[in-house]
């Protein structure tokens, strides 16, 4: 018998989830309250890519003349922009639609809240309706992080839903937070034309980050001419005559920045406002998450989450990865989540990519390493893209020469980073990547040199 099963919110965890379970021949029914495909398709991983993709190509033209193209007239429409962007999220949107419909899912559109461990209350536009199951998985996804004096108005103070679909390019644009969308949204105004300033409450950018990796990510937002506010907190701003002047808290002092624009990313928190998570017994943790075990059961057996929902790290993959196992455990399989890493990637530029522990980590875990590092400047391939910043370290186990972590920051590392983490899942050594033929000329053969450097 096909077990019953209501899926709470169709991000990339529970839309993923979904068409997994119905592969494995269960019943199942997506809730979700705005949109398919969740913050990542609709105003965050597709739309924010996208729009940095034509950053980097304005930039690039603009940039040109060391290999003899010079573009005299290159102009930006930012409504133009905005809707080619909307035009990749609704063809991917709808393609989500269609996936679910021809594997039988039913969809229903509303918010979902829990009434007991087997039945979930839709409030729709037709009223509620109660939906009867066997088993409910949470994927809710999170909201981004409001703070005082910054409430999101997606006018003067936009959150990164805002900032991806400006209605003009600001003049000065001031970031709160130079976490992950701080900086990929600030490069990306900074090389479609605003002036930007980065307000960053810690010591430096990417907090958490490899360092060697921040410390060219924190060069190149110097060489952009982008200015990043270290130890600095925003405490409030005033608009007058179509100017924002942010009153700010740094190391020497106070002082005001004037700016057309704000955009506050300071984090996101999960979100779970109005599942009646109490009605089952179930509570989140002092951080906002639902606790699981590597079957992400909650401690309710038959209820699931999956996703932001469910803990760090807060990404696509980590909870589509999440959505196949909790539909495998499910459907009666004997599965977990057993994954060695989960790599991080950041649209920064250059970009920055990494995958398992770094050096800092593993010193902390008592582990000896040896480390291997091959700079992007002497790879014929980075040459030729005309980006030589960056390099690729690979930190070793000093025993048994196994890849513990990799770290990149350079061009296209976005993409590399899926070789090491195949590298890492698999138990790989050093050895064994630098027996491996890499393909010349290729930006691939960094990873390659660095696994040889580590000997
Ligand atoms: P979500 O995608 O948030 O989906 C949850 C869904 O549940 C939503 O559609 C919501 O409407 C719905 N929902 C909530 N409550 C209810 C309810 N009660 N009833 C019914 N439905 C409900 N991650 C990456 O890995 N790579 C990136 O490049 C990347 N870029 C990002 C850029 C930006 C600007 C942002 C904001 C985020 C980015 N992320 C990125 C993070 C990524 O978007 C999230 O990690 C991912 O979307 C989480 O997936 P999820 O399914 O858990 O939740
Ligand atoms: P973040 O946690 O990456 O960065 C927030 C930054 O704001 C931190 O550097 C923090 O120190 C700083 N901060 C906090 N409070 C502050 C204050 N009052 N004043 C100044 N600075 C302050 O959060 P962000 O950028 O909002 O992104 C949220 C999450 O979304 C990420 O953690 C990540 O999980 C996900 N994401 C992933 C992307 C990717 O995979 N490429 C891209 C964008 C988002």
């Amino acid at each position: 018998m096909p077990r019953k099963v209501v899926v709470l919110g169709a991000g990339p965890a529970g839309y993923v989830c979904a068409i997994r379970l119905a592969q494995l021949g269960q019943q199942v029914t997506v809730v979700e309250k705005e949109y398919l495909g969740g913050t990542c398709l609709n105003v965050g991983c597709i739309p924010s890519k996208a729009m940095i993709a034509a950053g980097s190509l304005l930039h690039r033209i603009s940039d040109a003349s060391a290999m003899g193209i010079s573009a005299k007239e290159v102009r930006l429409d930012v409504l133009k922009l905005v809707e080619w962007k909307a035009g990749i999220v609704s063809k991917l949107t709808g393609g989500i639609g269609v996936l679910l419909k021809n594997h039988k899912v039913d969809v229903v559109m509303g918010t979902g809240r829990i009434a007991s461990k087997t039945s979930v209350v839709v409030q729709t536009k037709e009223g509620a309706k109660t939906l009867t199951c066997d088993d409910i998985v949470i994927a809710t996804g999170s909201i981004p992080i409001e703070i005082p004096g910054f409430a999101f108005d997606e006018d003067k103070v936009w959150s990164s839903t805002g900032g991806l679909r400006p209605k003009k390019l600001p003049e000065h644009l001031v970031v709160i937070g130079g976490g992950y969308i701080g900086l990929e949204l600030g490069m990306m105004f900074k090389k479609l034309g605003s002036k930007v300033t980065v307000l960053e409450a810690t010591g430096g950018a990417l907090p958490g980050q490899e360092r060697d990796c921040v410390k060219v990510i924190e060069k190149s937002l110097e060489k952009m001419g982008i200015e990043l506010l270290t130890e600095t907190f925003a405490q409030g701003f005033e608009h007058k005559a179509g100017k924002s002047y942010v009153r700010i808290k740094t190391k020497s002092g106070e002082d005001t920045i004037v700016c057309d624009q704000i955009l506050s990313t300071v984090g996101r928190k999960p979100y779970s406002a109005g599942l009646c998570l109490e009605s089952v017994g179930l509570a989140v943790d002092p951080k906002g998450f639902l606790v699981v075990d590597k079957k992400m059961r909650t401690k309710v057996p038959n209820i699931y989450a999956i996703g932001d929902i469910a803990g760090q790290p807060m990404l696509a993959h980590k909870g589509s990865k999440e959505g196949l196992v909790a539909a495998a455990v499910i459907a009666g399989l004997n599965e977990e989540y057993d994954a060695r890493c989960v790599p991080a990637v950041i649209f920064t530029a250059p970009e920055m990519a990494s995958v398992g522990f770094t050096e800092e980590q593993c010193k902390e875990k008592g582990i000896a390493v040896k480390t291997g590092m091959f700079p992007f400047a002497a790879s014929g391939r980075a040459m030729s893209l005309m980006e030589t910043e960056g390099f690729v370290k690979v930190v070793a186990d000093a025993k048994t020469d196994e890849v513990l972590g990799v770290h990149m920051v350079g061009p296209e590392v976005t993409e590399l980073i899926a070789e090491a983490t195949l590298a890492i899942e698999m138990g790989a050594t050093c050895e064994d990547i630098a027996r491996t033929i890499h393909a010349h000329p290729t930006l691939p053969e960094a990873f390659m040199e660095a696994a040889e450097a580590v000997h």
